[in-house]
């Protein structure tokens, strides 16, 4: 049963990795960012309430996305597995993310830790161009993950749970590795 959670800097391929290896794994990807980027199309209360800490990159409020990855994850289709991107992003989320697999019972989870130098996920960004992709904006997204996220590097090391992965390579090459640490 695989329970990943993906953690690192904007940019340093949570994503693209994500979804590679759910497809292939046939298990579900959940993005706290596409599920906030669908709630904003569609113009839903969540999605306008969460447009413009999203402009900013600035976090939408603990509470807002902790409703919606308690939603997801108590859907039949987490019961083969998942892979979860962009949460948690703060100490009080992954502390509200313990009890919730707890509840679920929900057990075996593993962190994969994506490691990026800041001026290659700059030029990434720079080079997707999505609407949160100004130099601006990524600058501030970048200062609040080192301010709010980065510090869950030692909460997971601390539970013997976090995988190091050298995201600065092919995609090939880092789905490579990631396969090779949660085997090991
Ligand atoms: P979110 O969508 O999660 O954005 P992010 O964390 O800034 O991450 P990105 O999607 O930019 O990067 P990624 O690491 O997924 O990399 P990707 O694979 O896309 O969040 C957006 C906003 O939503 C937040 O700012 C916040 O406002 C809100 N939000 C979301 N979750 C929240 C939460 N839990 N709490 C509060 N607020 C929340 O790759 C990036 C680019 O690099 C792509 O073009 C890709 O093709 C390329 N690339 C990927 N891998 C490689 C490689 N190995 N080599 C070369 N290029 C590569």
């Amino acid at each position: 049963m695989t329970r990943l959670i993906f953690l690192g800097p904007p940019g340093s391929g949570k994503g693209t990795q994500a979804k590679t290896l759910a497809d292939g794994w046939r298990i579900p990807h959940i993005s706290t960012g596409d599920i906030l980027r669908q709630a904003l199309k569609e113009q839903t209360p969540l999605g306008v309430e969460a447009q413009s800490y999203m402009d900013r990159g600035e976090l939408v409020p603990d509470k807002l996305v902790e409703d919606m990855v308690a939603e997801r994850l108590s859907h039949p289709d987490t019961n083969s597995g998942w892979l979860l991107d962009g949460f948690p992003r703060t100490v009080n989320q992954a502390s509200f993310l313990e009890q919730l697999l707890d509840k679920l019972a929900h057990r075996g989870v593993k962190v994969i830790n994506l490691e990026v130098p800041d001026d290659v996920v700059v030029e990434r960004l720079l080079e997707r161009g999505r609407k949160d992709d100004t130099e601006e904006v990524i600058r501030r997204r970048l200062e609040v993950y080192r301010n709010e996220t980065a510090p869950l590097i030692n909460y997971y090391s601390d539970r013997l749970i976090l995988l190091k992965v050298n995201g600065n390579q092919s995609q090939e090459e880092v789905t490579d590795e990631i396969k090779k640490v949660i085997a090991s």
